[in-house]
């Protein structure tokens, strides 16, 4: 699963729909070598969409998209994987009659016809990764859990040892604790270098993992901005979901509450909790505290761009939608 560096992703103006409707109305995405980007917004807004054209399964009706600088719009998703993208779309379509061994091998079928003694060694480098899947390696793929599947999911995306990772909701329908242990794992990979573009919908995942947070309405980014300068009140704002259900927005990972007795209260923060814990507090702490906070975090964080919010088109604005 070797990786050789980020790539940088951009894509600008992207036009895209079905039949007569349009669902992407312009929208700029740019990933820098090595830094993790999160896509956030409500249902409907054009999340999975940009995904697709990103990965070249959806034609882009306008707008270009460019793979460490190089124009790739026109170019079809296996090229896109040959190029070095890997995704995880949602959903995770693992395939359930093959064995875990053998869904993983599919991933790597662009990384064995290139280099075939690579194979062995992106095996071995995501059974590492992920010890469950290894232990299951021969077990088929639709009997194994929600989470071992989102992990299988990822597993393969990661075999053809991709520079660059779009993956759509990674912990959907999953517990916190599951979600959790699958965010650790995509915390190590970023480690490798790889780029990260992922659509999460638990902004508390979001605002953990993530450099820098896109906020999308209506087929539009309408906010870009590090993750560092975002809160989870600024988010509900941004979703167009007002502060009152800024408490559920903040993340389905139950918090401690006084006298809560639950499993869940006794469990010891998990590394993200602690991570998370930490950003809050350099939030809080006195400029002097926070720029060093910034500047340790900027080591991880290649590329921070200042906030950017847009205004949604204004037909759009006007019916609401
Ligand atoms: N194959 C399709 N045919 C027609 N319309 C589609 C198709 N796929 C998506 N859409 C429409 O495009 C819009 C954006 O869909 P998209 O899947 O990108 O939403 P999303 O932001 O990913 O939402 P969610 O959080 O629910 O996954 C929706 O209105 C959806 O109905
Ligand atoms: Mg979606």
């Amino acid at each position: 699963m070797a990786t050789t560096g980020g790539a940088t992703l951009e894509a600008k103006g992207l036009r895209a729909g079905f039949g007569a409707a349009t669902v992407l109305h312009g929208v700029d995405v740019s990933v820098a070598s090595g830094e993790v980007v999160a896509i956030l917004g409500l249902n409907g807004a054009g999340k999975s969409v940009t995904l697709k054209v990103l990965a070249g399964l959806l034609p882009a009706r306008g707008g270009s998209v460019r793979l460490d600088g190089e124009d790739i719009t026109g170019i079809s998703p296996e090229q896109r994987v040959s190029r070095g993208m890997g995704h995880v779309l949602q959903g995770r379509h693992v395939f359930g009659e093959l064995s875990v061994e053998q869904n993983l091998r599919l991933g790597a079928y662009l990384l064995r016809r290139r280099d075939p003694s690579a194979y062995d060694g992106a095996l071995a480098g995501v059974l590492d990764r992920f010890p469950r899947l290894a232990e299951r390696r021969g077990q088929l793929a639709g009997s194994l859990s929600g989470g071992e599947q989102a992990m299988l999911a990822v597993g393969r995306a990661l075999m053809g040892g991709p520079r660059i990772v779009l993956v759509d909701e990674p912990t959907a329908g999953l517990s916190p604790l599951v979600s959790a242990g699958l965010v650790d794992t995509l915390e190590a990979t970023r480690e490798t270098g790889v780029t990260m573009l992922l659509v999460e919908q638990n902004t508390r995942f979001a605002l953990d993992l993530a450099d820098r947070i896109l906020v999308m309405r209506q087929g539009v980014v309408v906010h870009d901005a590090s993750s560092d300068d975002v809160d989870h009140a600024d988010l509900a704002e941004l979703l167009g979901i007002g502060r009152l259900l800024t408490a559920s927005v903040a993340g389905r990972v139950p918090t401690k509450v006084p006298g809560d007795t639950s499993p869940a209260a006794k469990r010891p923060p998990t590394k993200r909790q602690t991570a998370s814990k930490k950003k809050a507090a350099a939030k809080k702490a006195p400029a002097k505290k926070k720029a060093a906070a910034k500047k340790a975090s900027a080591k991880k964080a290649p590329a921070r761009k200042k906030t950017v919010t847009k205004k949604a088109p204004a037909k759009r604005r006007a019916t609401g939608r």
